[in-house]
């Protein structure tokens, strides 16, 4: 173990200002006075873009197994696959060399338009942050970092080095930011990593309220923040705000102005030791995992197809699937021979082995005649040649294997989605093979929901296998025939239509600003408030056996916020087969003081049952199932009441229901004030004592509003409805006339006296 605070001593000005700034494009800068060595980090996040020339920014990577996708990952809902795939990482990690690994990513799905979101979990805070956390323990559980990405509301590729995200606080901490705080709260990834954009007016790299007071001071975080790759624009700035590591490097000029700032007195040197030491402390960490070896890139390809078989989400199933022995099947679509198994960008990964899934699909049906027709172009051009080829394939045989992957020019790091379709030669192609052929199963790789209009009417199946990494050719034939139940479910809604996606007049901005309008309302919360129809809801799959769910129940009908709740429910596989269910919990609030999602998921279980078989899933509900964050407060607030306990199969689909009453603990100061309406104060328990009295002895003694019953004949309104909505001091002002003292006096009586009472 080294010291680092007399490590830190040792250092002078500049070695401490290098330190804080990139040796080069992968790499920390070195001491070798002080036997301080480099940490290598390295892309992130679903296997090693491990560089052969850590000095070069794009070169080719040294082989790794490239794993399937967050997105992908997100829909197994297993955080113990994720925690087994992280020690998969970490492993390879150890052989190439590397400290640290940039990711995972838990930006937020707000729009199905943002390239990005095929590296991104979840349209959920807490579904993306249980995943999250997973990977990352597996990952550091073996003396590997993980660089948390990108914080925060980075949810756009569109101009994402400077656009300004206007997201409100509440938005922000409901949405944006818990997966981060979970992940961080949980399982202390070694770094985390500011995003390029603005947020609010300020750069993530200069966001002090994000780095510093919310992240490090209010969250704990222990690690080192680094700047995404680019994303510095002021270091000093930066440093002051909370941005401990700039990469990449080498920037002597970056360098050089923290040590003239540091030397005129602009930049305090202890910012600069508190940065230099975090630093120093996870390089230290990093260098006491030896490196070196090689991983089992066979056992790692194995796993790799077995978390994507778990990953994916059978959309829709007439009875075709699992293909009971088809004697001649046609495979259709040229992603069955080139598989699309990863995106493009950043975490574009150089494979150890990629399986083909034409290939995979012949060793599972050896008695079956396989024909093949490509079905449409690279490009988004038409052809009708190819169409026709596939028709003709598909019209000969038993049943007909679209293999449609979205293509890259249309989904990747570095632009959004123009629209949310396949290109029209796939749905053509889809359409016209779905005509001849009514056993036609649809096989999607892709990143992010693609809508399916009509095409998807004609189709026997519909199977999406996401970028599935490089052994997802051999996870799709698992699945078709039955040799993996499959168990995935949406993490992400499937719209109808772009147009009813809940960030739609508001993405992707405009003018350098694009304002989160939809507030907390992305995704289900969305679509649940506006009762809006969707192709596939949150928290959807289909499985080859169907589960039963019966008695839910809570642990107490009355519970304290602190003490939180537990939820049971008996899930029975009530079909033939084996499978998994993943039972999830939402909370639903009967009243709040201010708005919230009719229902919010709060836990989930993945259960392994056999036919027949029952098994009790129980699931903990804490203060934060409960609570929401009050802008007024500045903090997370729960108020005493009912809520219900939905249990269910999807966010549509819900089973079981239970219903608590919950008495908060906490002890708020009131927030009246003289602009609060009297029915505020009526609300308030404290305010309510003070007022009633007054209120009471006024209406009495008549006024300018002396209500001669409910409902004023006079004026054909309801006149105590009329008069709670004024404000305190209008009020008094108004009733003038039957006060004992003037309104002021009696407004300022009422602050400091309620003030007294609340604090
Ligand atoms: C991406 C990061 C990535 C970094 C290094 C950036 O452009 O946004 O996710 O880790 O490059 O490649």
């Amino acid at each position: 173990m080294t010291n680092i605070q007399s490590l830190l001593a040792q250092m002078t000005l500049e070695e401490k200002a290098a330190l804080c700034t990139g040796a080069g494009p992968w790499t920390t800068t070195p001491v070798e006075r002080l036997n301080l060595p480099a940490l290598t980090v390295t892309d992130g996040p679903h296997g090693l873009r491990r560089v052969v020339d850590v000095f070069s920014m794009i070169n080719k990577s040294l082989p790794a197994t490239c794993f399937p996708t967050a997105s992908s990952l997100a829909a197994s809902w297993d955080p113990a696959l994720l925690h087994e795939m992280g020690q998969a990482l970490a492993a390879e990690a150890i052989a190439l060399d590397v400290g640290v690994i940039l990711g995972p990513g838990v930006n937020m799905k707000r729009s199905p338009l943002c390239g990005r979101n095929f590296e991104y979990f979840a349209e959920d805070p807490y579904q993306a942050g249980v995943m999250a956390t997973a990977l990352i323990e597996g990952i550091q559980s073996l003396g590997v970092g993980t660089s948390l990405k990108h914080y925060a509301a980075n949810n756009q590729e569109f101009e994402r080095f400077s656009m300004n995200a206007e997201v409100d606080e509440r938005t922000l901490r409901e949405i944006y930011l818990p997966a981060f705080e979970m992940a961080v709260t949980k399982a202390q990834p070694w770094t985390v990593m500011c995003s390029y954009n603005k947020i609010n007016g300020t750069y993530g790299s200069e966001h002090r309220q994000l780095l510093t007071d919310i992240l490090k001071n209010e969250w704990g975080f222990e690690g080192f923040v680094v700047s995404d790759w680019g994303a510095v624009h002021d270091r000093v700035a930066s440093l002051k705000a909370g941005l401990d590591l700039e990469m990449p490097g080498p920037k002597p000029t970056r360098v050089n102005a923290v040590i003239e700032a540091v030397r005129n007195g602009d930049l305090d040197e202890a910012v600069l030791d508190e940065a230099a030491r975090r630093i120093l402390n996870i390089v230290c960490r990093a260098a006491e995992t030896p490196k070196g070896g090689e991983f089992d890139a066979a056992a790692h390809h194995a796993l790799a197809r077995r978390i994507s078989a778990e990953c994916m989400v059978l959309l829709k199933n007439n009875g075709l699937l699992p293909l009971r022995d088809p004697q001649h099947v046609a495979v259709i679509g040229r992603a069955a021979m080139q598989a699309h198994f990863q995106g493009g960008g950043s975490s574009h990964i150089n494979p150890t082995a990629v399986d083909v899934p034409f290939t995979e699909l012949q060793k599972l049906a050896a008695n079956a005649e396989i024909s093949y027709a490509a079905g449409y172009p690279e490009d988004d051009s038409h052809n009708q040649g190819l169409i026709d080829e596939a028709v003709g394939l598909a019209q000969t045989a038993d049943v007909a294997l679209l293999y449609i992957a979205l293509p890259s020019f249309k989904e990747s790091e570095g632009y959004d989605r123009a629209d949310l379709d396949l290109t029209a030669q796939q749905v053509a192609l889809i359409q016209a093979v779905t005509a001849v052929q009514p056993n036609t199963v649809v096989i999607l790789n892709n990143g992010a929901p693609v809508v399916m209009g009509d095409w998807i009417d004609g189709t026997a199946a519909v199977l999406e296998a996401w970028m599935m990494g490089q052994a997802g050719g051999g996870a799709i034939a698992d699945v078709l025939f039955g040799r993996v139940n499959p168990s995935g479910k949406l993490t992400e809604t499937v719209p109808l239509r772009l147009t009813d996606t809940p960030a739609h007049l508001n993405f992707p901005g405009e003018n350098g600003v694009v304002r989160y309008g939809e507030g907390l309302f992305i995704g289900y919360r969305y679509y649940d408030a506006r009762n809006v129809a969707v192709q596939f809801p949150f928290g959807y799959g289909l499985s080859y056996t169907t589960f039963a769910y019966n008695n839910v129940r809570v642990s107490a009908e009355n519970f304290r916020d602190v003490d939180g709740l537990t939820v049971a429910v008996d899930v029975t596989n009530a079909g033939p087969v084996a499978g998994k269910e993943i039972v999830q919990v939402y909370v639903h609030d009967h009243a709040a003081r201010l708005v919230r999602p009719y229902k919010e998921l709060k836990g989930f279980a993945k259960v392994s049952l056999q036919p027949g078989e029952t098994q009790t899933v129980t699931i903990p509900l804490d203060f934060r199932a409960f609570a929401y964050y009050d802008p007024a407060y500045r903090q997370w607030v729960t108020e005493s009441g009912q809520f219900d306990i939905l249990v269910g199969a999807s966010s549509a689909d819900i089973r079981g229901r239970a219903t608590a009453t919950l008495c908060s603990t906490l002890q708020l100061p009131t927030i009246l004030h003289d602009e609060s309406t009297i029915r505020a104060w009526f609300s308030d328990p404290a305010g309510r004592e003070l007022v009633a009295p007054i209120f009471d002895e006024m209406m009495k003694n008549g006024g300018m509003f002396s209500a001669d019953g409910p409902e004023d004949q006079s004026i054909g309104m309801d006149m105590i409805n009329f008069l709670m909505d004024l404000p305190l001091r209008s009020f008094f002002h108004f009733q003038e006339t039957s006060l004992t003292q003037p309104p002021d006096d009696i407004t300022n009586q009422l602050l400091e006296q309620v003030y007294g009472v609340g604090r």
